[in-house]
């Protein structure tokens, strides 16, 4: 059962990047008392969310937080180290990053997409949510394409 509107964000500690590399930041230092985006995709690098779903964030990210949002937030299941390389090339310095890299957050919101077959282990559905003060008020779950997790599906739901 994956989490759903109305729910809470779950209690965990992983990692963001700092000016001296990898530290760790807890859900509720990232959602309390603000109203966040989060958006999540199987792979840094792959294809799909290189080339569609996170250039759309990142075109759109001052039109999004100029609808009182305080920070849009990328996460995947990879280490902090490939997010930062990954944050670097696609010039996502306004997206804040979150390394998922043991699936901890993934797993407690129920959102694990089993790559296993492919070879790339358990990774994070492709999703968006709008997170006002910890609380999921929009998710939207892609299991093809973006259309319900893109940056202009975001915008519409704002
Ligand atoms: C993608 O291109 O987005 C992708 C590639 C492999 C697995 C999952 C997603």
């Amino acid at each position: 059962m994956s989490i759903q509107e109305g729910d809470r964000i779950p209690d965990i500690t992983i990692k963001t990047n700092g000016p001296d590399g990898p530290k760790d930041i807890s859900t509720g230092e990232l959602f309390d008392r603000r109203r966040v985006v989060l958006f999540a995709v199987p792979g840094a690098f792959t294809p799909g969310c290189s080339n569609t779903h996170m250039p759309g964030f990142v075109i759109k990210a001052d039109e999004i937080l100029a609808r009182g949002v305080d920070a849009i937030v990328c996460m995947a299941v990879n280490d902090a180290f490939v997010m930062d390389a990954w944050q670097k090339s696609q010039n996502a310095e306004n997206i804040t990053m979150l390394a998922d890299g043991s699936g901890r957050l993934t797993e407690a919101l129920g959102l694990t997409l089993d790559l296993t077959d492919g070879d790339m282990g358990k990774r994070c559905k492709r999703f968006a949510m709008i997170v006002n003060d910890g609380v999921v008020t929009y998710l939207g779950i892609d299991d093809k394409g973006v259309a319900a997790s893109s940056a202009g599906t975001i915008l519409d739901k704002l």
